[in-house]
């Protein structure tokens, strides 16, 4: 059985009697990692400082290991935050960063050498512990930063775009590193991105927001696989949002038109009234295209062929003026001219139907 850290319920932020945060409501696990993901602006920061004691909600409740903390301050709620600009102390050592909440808490000397040494390990900086602040590189310094959220053993470590300053090698290399030692250490993440891939890398689940709610919450799987509104489609992975319209619905089975061809789909509780509008989401990996008419196809153009290293990815404009993006992982075929007639097709499985949301 899971155990439940932390608990938000319908909670409501305004500023200036804005409402940035609408009614959100989560609930995480014991050593899980959970990754707030959503665009500029939709509140993510916010959640965090709430969840941190630096906000107070305008109503909602926050409760850690099951008690409410809405009166609690940061330090009494045995929390730590990592932001995206480290919030180091500059006149400091890495070892002084490092120790410091041990000191305010006088732990004794030989204790904190120990524990800090030990934690310069974890987050390979060992050597470093005389170095300034000043002569480390972006990566150090993020490590110290994250040595120094870890010293004191924090139930829930919040991490706000820990990586944001990174360059996408080092980016890369520190979401493996974080991963590990947040398994290894089995502290609870809450982890703020607007990268989606690395969202998809690192999390258990992964919270997409949008404009102070939460569209989907769900494994990395559930997320890409099935989103279940437009938003969250279109905004985790490139994909394909081609308007359909629903035409039957049995138990399991929905026909759906796409530019005058019909296709079953199988979908269950898909709960939209018969001939409305809908999407089709479709991955650019799981659409093909072929100069012979298929049983099932859609009417189209090349457009447009280009290299992205792994595959080639082509731009095709259907019949009704959409255009849809379809992934080619095979380079050596010979590719069909632009301005080509082609007919585009998909699998019925690999159709997801998304609400406008
Ligand atoms: N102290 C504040 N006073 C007024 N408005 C605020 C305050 N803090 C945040 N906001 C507003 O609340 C909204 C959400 O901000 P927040 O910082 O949570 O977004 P975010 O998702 O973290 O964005 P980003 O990815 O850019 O960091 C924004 O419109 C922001 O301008
Ligand atoms: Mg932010």
């Amino acid at each position: 059985m899971s155990e439940i850290i932390l608990e938000m319920d319908n909670i409501i932020k305004k500023f200036d009697n804005q409402e940035v945060i609408k009614n959100i409501s989560l609930k995480v696990d014991k050593g899980e990692f959970l990754t707030l993901l959503g665009p500029s602006g939709c509140g993510k920061t916010t959640t965090l400082r709430i969840i941190a004691g630096f906000e107070n909600p305008t109503s909602g409740s926050v409760l850690l290991e099951g008690k409410h903390v809405e009166n609690k301050q940061p330090n009494d709620r045995n929390v730590n935050t990592v932001f995206q600009n480290y919030a180091l102390f500059p006149h400091m050592n890495v070892f002084d960063n490092i120790a410091y909440a041990l000191k305010i808490r006088r732990v004794n000397k030989i204790e904190i050498k120990e524990r800090v040494m030990k934690m310069l390990s974890l987050v390979q900086l060992e050597g470093y512990e005389k170095r300034k602040i000043d002569g480390l590189s972006g990566g150090q310094k993020q490590r110290v930063a994250i040595g120094r959220s870890l010293i004191n053993k924090p139930k829930i470590l919040l991490l706000d775009e820990p990586l944001g300053a990174l360059d996408l090698k080092l980016r890369k290399q520190m979401q493996i590193e974080l991963k590990k030692l947040q398994k290894k250490l089995q502290i609870t993440f809450v982890y703020v991105t607007h990268d989606q891939e690395e969202a998809l890398n690192m999390s258990d689940r992964i919270a997409v927001m949008n404009e102070g709610i939460i569209e989907q919450i769900g494994s990395p799987e559930d997320i890409y696989e099935r989103p279940e509104t437009k938003f969250v489609a279109s905004f985790i992975g490139e994909s394909n949002l081609i308007k359909t319209r629903i035409k039957k619905i049995d138990e399991e089975k929905i026909s759906v038109e796409f530019d005058k061809n019909e296709m079953i789909v199988n979908y269950k509780n898909y709960d939209n009234s018969k001939n409305k509008e809908s999407y089709a989401l479709v991955r650019p990996e799981n659409v093909k295209y072929t100069r012979e008419k298929p049983q099932f196809g859609i009417k189209s153009i090349i457009k447009e062929h280009s290299y992205i290293g792994s595959m080639i990815k082509t731009i095709v404009e259907s019949e009704s003026g959409q255009e849809i993006i379809v992934y080619d992982y095979d380079k050596k075929k010979d590719l069909i001219g632009i301005g080509s007639e082609v007919w585009i097709y998909f699998e019925p499985e690999d159709v997801v139907l998304v609400e406008e949301g």
